[in-house]
């Protein structure tokens, strides 16, 4: 079984249904309100341990009735909580998002404990990380928790995925030591500073987040699927699937979840891409993040159907 270690934020989703998303000033009458397990890490975590991968989650949460939530589900999920702090003196993340009827988004993060995360702390898990195949990094926790991490793989020769979302600023000497860099559009621009339209603009700016030294870029693009270059004139698109959207919150950390499984279980970056996106597209047929996450058995029957299983 391929280890992933996750090293993330973990925030409670509190998610509305709204007819359209609120302009500054107006209050909407919402539909269905929603709670759930969510953050980009523990999503991501989520996701790689129902594909099937031995999960450790390193995160940070609070006191709160939110944490011994969030205890509960990383446990049903079979994802190892040993690294996973609790700090009865601070609240635990939680992110407002509002989902509207054509299943576009905002959202508001407060990062709570994962946003404090220390070095001493991720240092703990030195030794998972030793024995880890692919340690996965987002950017929403403390930038000290993401460096850490990097070091840490980088003493052990794992290879690193950094989804960089949601974007902050962070050491870009880092990404010598990255291995895969998972920008959506946006990240890509704020990294690049090239305007991602198109497959000829998300070479360039894939070009340009390359020169920064991460071997493999894969810029991701929604429904189109995910954009891979690894150096020279040309990159591929690796296309999506098609599915009846209904909630697309966190299907960048089912495409990273999934990707860090397949990939750590020796599937090529391209096979992986695939699975990711598959990984990706189910996700997106059901409401919620951490909840919405599809399990080994729902991507492969998916991948037969569309006679692309491996
Ligand atoms: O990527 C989606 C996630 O981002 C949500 O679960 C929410 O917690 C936000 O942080
Ligand atoms: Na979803």
């Amino acid at each position: 079984m391929s280890k992933v270690v996750v090293v993330g934020s973990y925030v409670v989703d509190l998610m509305s249904r709204t007819p359209h998303l609120p302009k500054p000033g107006e209050t909407v009458l919402g539909g269905p309100f929603k709670m759930g397990p969510g953050g980009k890490g523990g999503n991501q975590a989520t996701a790689a341990a129902r594909c099937g991968s031995e999960v450790t989650f390193v995160t940070k949460l609070g006191g709160d009735v939110f944490g011994r939530e969030a205890l509960a589900h990383f446990q049903a999920e079979n994802v190892n909580t040993e690294f996973i702090k609790v700090d009865p003196n601070q609240a635990t993340g939680a992110a407002l998002i509002a989902v509207d009827d054509n299943s576009e988004n905002s959202i508001v993060v407060s990062l709570g404990a994962c946003g404090t995360i220390t070095e001493a702390e991720v240092m703990e898990a030195e030794e998972e990380i030793k024995c880890g195949d692919i340690v996965l990094l987002q950017l929403e926790t403390s930038i000290e928790a993401v460096v850490t991490a990097v070091k840490l793989a980088k003493k052990y020769r794992v290879p690193v995925i950094l989804n960089p979302a949601p974007y902050q600023e962070f050491p870009k000497e880092i990404l010598r030591d990255v291995a895969f860099i998972t920008p959506n559009e946006t990240e890509a621009f704020e990294l690049s500073g090239i305007e991602v339209k198109d497959e000829h603009s998300a070479l360039a700016a894939a070009q340009k987040i390359h020169e920064m030294g991460v071997d493999t870029v894969i810029i991701t693009l929604g429904s189109k699927g995910a954009f891979l270059y690894t150096g020279g004139e040309k990159g591929d698109l690796v296309p999506g699937f098609k599915v009846e959207a209904i909630d697309t919150t966190g299907a960048g950390d089912a495409f990273n979840g999934g990707f860090a499984h397949a990939l750590s279980n020796g599937q090529s970056v391209r096979e992986a891409m695939t699975f990711a996106n598959a990984v990706a597209a189910l996700s997106v047929t059901k409401i919620g993040t951490a909840p919405a996450m599809p399990n080994k058995q729902e991507v492969k029957t998916f991948l037969l159907h569309l006679g692309a299983a491996k």
